[in-house]
C-alpha cells in the first residue's frame, strides 16, 4: 500500500461519509452535523477500521463500521471544543461547530452523531450477514461483541472518562497516570476502530483480547505526535512534562508494541507499514 492508496481511501470514506449524510437530509440537525463531518479531517480512525478488516483478508466490507468510527470521533471533538471543554473557536482549520452555529446546536449534534454511530453499526451487523458471510447467529453474536465493545469504549469508563479526566486536570505526575489518561482519551477509539474491523471483517474472536494492546499502543504514539505538533498550548501533556527526547524515543517503544500486537493476532503486518511512516515519520 503507497501514501497514493491512503489517499485514495481518505477518499473513500469521505464518499462513504457523504452518503451517509444523504440519509440524515430530513433532519434540521443535517446541516450543522455536514459542516463538521465534512469539514476535513484525516479520516486516521475509518482508515484503521478498513486496514484492519484487509490484513484479515477475508475481503468483507466494513465501510458502515468505518463511518460508524468517523461519527464517534467527530462527536467527541465537536464536544472538546465547547467553551466548557478546551474552549477552541477553530477546529479542522475551520470554524468550531459552536461557532459556526450555536452552542446548544454542537451539543445536539455531538448527541447526535454517538447515537448515529450505534445505528451503522447495527447496519454493519445486517450486511455481513446479507452478503452471506455467516449465518444470522453468527452476525448477531457479531453485532452484539461490537455493541458491548463500543459502548465500554465510548461510556463513562471510555472516552467519555478520558475527557473528563483530561478537563479537570487529573493526576498527570507519572508515566503510568498518562497511560491511563492517554488510553481513555485516545486508545479507546483506536481500539473502537480495530474492534469494529476485526469484528465486522471476520477476525477470529478467540483472539480479541489482543486488541486493547493493540489500540493502547497506537493511541499513545499517536498523542503524543498530537502533543509534539501543541508545545505551544497550554495544556499539559507528556512530552511538556517528561521533555521532547523522551516522548519520541516513547513513541517509538509504542509502536513497536504495535507491530508486537499485530503479529500475536497474526495479522498482515505490512497492511500498516505505509500508515505508519505517514504518521510518524516526522518524529525523528
Ligand atoms: C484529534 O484527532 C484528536 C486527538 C486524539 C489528538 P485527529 O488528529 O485524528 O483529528 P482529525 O480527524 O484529523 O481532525
Ligand atoms: C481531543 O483531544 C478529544 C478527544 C480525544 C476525546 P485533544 O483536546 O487533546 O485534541 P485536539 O488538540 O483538540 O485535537
Ligand atoms: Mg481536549
Ligand atoms: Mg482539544
Amino acid at each position: 500500500m503507497g501514501i497514493k492508496d491512503l489517499l485514495g481511501q481518505k477518499k473513500e470514506i469521505d464518499k462513504e461519509v457523504k452518503s451517509y449524510l444523504e440519509g440524515v437530509k430530513s433532519s434540521a440537525l443535517h446541516n450543522p452535523i455536514a459542516y463538521s463531518l465534512l469539514s476535513g479531517g484525516k479520516r486516521l480512525r475509518p482508515i484503521l477500521v478498513k486496514l484492519m478488516a484487509r490484513s484479515i483478508g477475508k475481503g468483507f466490507d466494513v465501510s458502515q463500521s468505518a463511518v460508524a468510527i468517523e461519527l464517534f470521533h467527530t462527536a467527541s471533538l465537536i464536544a472538546d471544543d465547547l467553551p466548557c471543554m478546551d474552549d477552541d473557536d477553530y477546529r479542522r482549520g475551520a470554524l468550531a461547530l459552536h461557532k459556526k452555529y450555536k452552542e446548544s446546536t454542537a451539543l445536539l449534534s455531538s448527541f447526535a452523531l454517538l447515537t448515529e454511530g450505534f445505528s451503522q453499526i447495527e447496519k454493519n451487523s445486517r450486511l455481513y450477514f446479507k452478503q452471506g458471510y455467516g449465518s444470522e447467529g453468527e452476525s448477531d453474536k457479531r453485532l452484539r461483541i461490537a455493541l458491548k465493545e463500543t459502548t465500554k469504549l465510548s461510556g463513562p469508563n471510555g472516552v467519555v472518562l478520558g475527557q473528563y479526566l483530561d478537563v479537570e486536570q487529573a493526576n498527570t505526575e507519572t508515566e503510568e497516570a498518562f497511560e491511563r489518561l492517554y488510553y481513555l482519551k485516545t486508545g479507546t477509539l483506536f481500539q473502537g476502530a480495530f474492534t469494529l474491523g476485526y469484528v465486522f471483517g471476520g477476525g477470529d474472536l478467540s483472539k480479541m483480547h489482543l486488541i486493547e494492546k493493540l489500540s493502547t499502543h497506537l493511541g499513545f504514539a499517536f498523542q503524543i505526535r498530537d502533543d509534539l505538533e501543541d508545545m505551544d498550548e497550554e495544556c499539559l501533556s507528556y512530552p511538556k512534562k517528561f521533555g521532547e527526547q523522551m516522548a519520541k524515543d516513547r513513541c517509538k517503544k509504542e509502536i513497536e508494541g504495535f507491530l508486537e500486537a499485530l503479529d500475536q493476532l497474526e495479522l498482515d503486518k505490512k497492511i500498516f507499514d505505509e500508515i505508519i511512516s505517514y504518521l510518524f515519520s516526522e518524529v525523528p
